[in-house]
């Protein structure tokens, strides 16, 4: 059998997490080396943001993550924050801009930011290993042994960034949940976030007709709202508004979406009524809505009356309360295949928060999309792997 190949630090995963903690730790004189299954290194992060990845967010705040314990991200927020990692997007002269709520694109391409990442691992001597299988991860005699398609690797301490479920087509796998569960840690319930929701089958065939409609509303779900554009498409609702509600969706609940929030649509009816008594309360909100959604919302909702002049106050009323609470409880979501995330991961309460290490097991630490912290959308994603993966690099 070939000798084992030693290094200070393997890091499982070259995606955003991976490759900052691999660089940060490099800088500290250790010997790294990082590996991958996938042929190149930060695949998501290439197709992140339409292709010019939304890097972080300068609004970025601990209440912008879902955990069992959403305390735990505080220390890490703290120590490496999105204006940190901006400074390095500027000094490395890299174009960026914020498109809108503080969302940071990057103004040429996505691949930018893996040249920065990768420049930093080369410059601090990190080994990149590429398509590597890794075949077993095990703890022995105060050392990992990682062996893989290509050899075998002793470690003195082990970083898992494998990420999560999300997209497996571009080489997602639960690998960091099965070596979490081996070394004894809790993995919560995963599902997937960030993530289209689908028709139910009773909706899908009126509704589909409206596919490419756009509106702002404002989402609620469980206690948790988000005022943004929603996407109809011709297998559900999509767009910013949904893929953040969908992280507090559980199946069968029911979504409840203010279709003009901007609007008080019992004051507009009652203004067109004194107006335009003929007109009907549909055209009178084809102002408010996009046509064909109002249209749609006729066929649905209509109570009856015909003209503004032979509704009362108690018909505008109920018309603006279905359009200001309109309710609808999806089929489903399209899951892991095009979620942005995955829900849930490796318990916190066994993670050291300012050094992401294992409360368990010495030297093993956990970061990124792994963990059971989960961000909104809007660059809030890729700040947790910067901040997690510069918390670990700086102290394994
Ligand atoms: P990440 O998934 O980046 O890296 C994990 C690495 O581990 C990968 O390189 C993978 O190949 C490797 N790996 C997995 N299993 C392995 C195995 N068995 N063996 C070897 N290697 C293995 N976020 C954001 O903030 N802004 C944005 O614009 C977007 N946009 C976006 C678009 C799309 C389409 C998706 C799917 C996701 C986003 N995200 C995002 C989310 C963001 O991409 C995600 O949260 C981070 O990439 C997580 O970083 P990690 O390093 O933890 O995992």
């Amino acid at each position: 059998m070939p000798a084992a190949t030693k290094t200070d630090l393997m890091v499982l995963g070259a995606g955003a997490a991976g490759m900052i903690c691999a660089a940060e730790a490099g800088k500290r004189g250790l010997t790294v080396t990082i590996l991958d299954h996938a042929r190149a290194p930060g695949e998501k992060i290439r197709i992140s943001g339409g292709g010019r990845c939304n890097f972080t967010n300068l609004h970025c705040s601990p209440n912008n993550f879902l955990s069992q314990n959403p305390r735990f991200v505080i220390s890490a927020l703290k120590s490496f924050t999105q204006h940190d990692f901006l400074n390095r997007v500027k000094s490395r002269g890299i174009a960026y801009h914020e498109k809108t709520l503080g969302q940071l694109f990057c103004d040429n391409s996505a691949r930018d930011i893996i040249g920065m990442l990768t420049d930093d691992m080369r410059d601090t001597g990190v080994r990149l290993e590429l398509s590597t299988e890794i075949a077993e991860v095990a703890h022995r005699d105060s050392h990992f042994e990682i062996r893989t398609g290509n050899g075998v690797w002793h470690a003195e301490r082990l970083v898992v960034a494998t990420g999560g479920k999300s997209i497996p087509k571009m080489g997602a796998t639960g690998l960091g949940y099965d070596i979490a569960r081996q070394f004894g840690h809790t993995v919560t319930e995963t599902r997937a976030g960030l993530v289209p929701f689908t028709w139910a089958s009773h909706m899908a065939e009126s509704w589909k007709a409206l596919s490419g409609v756009s509106v702002e509303v404002k989402a609620e779900c469980n206690g948790s709202s988000f005022r943004e554009a929603m996407l109809l498409t011709h297998r559900g609702l999509s767009g910013p508004a949904m893929l953040q509600i969908s992280s507090y969706w559980r199946d069968g609940d029911r979504l409840r979406i203010d279709l003009a929030p901007e609007a008080d649509v019992a004051a507009v009816l009652k203004a067109a009524r004194s107006e335009r008594p003929k007109a009907s309360p549909w055209s009178v909100l084809s102002d408010v809505l996009p046509k064909r959604l109002s249209q749609k919302l006729e066929e649905d909702l209509a109570s009856g009356a015909k003209r503004l002049a032979d509704m009362g106050n108690a018909a505008i009323e109920e018309v603006a309360e279905r359009l200001h609470g309109f309710g609808v409880v999806p089929g489903g979501t399209e899951g892991y295949r095009t979620a942005e995330v995955t829900l849930g991961g490796v318990d916190t309460k066994e993670l050291n928060q300012k050094t992401m290490e294992s409360r368990l097991v010495p030297g093993l630490h956990f970061i990124g999309e792994v963990v059971d912290v989960t961000g909104h959308l809007g660059g809030h994603n890729f700040q947790w792997a910067w901040s997690s993966g510069v918390a670990a690099g700086r102290f394994v």
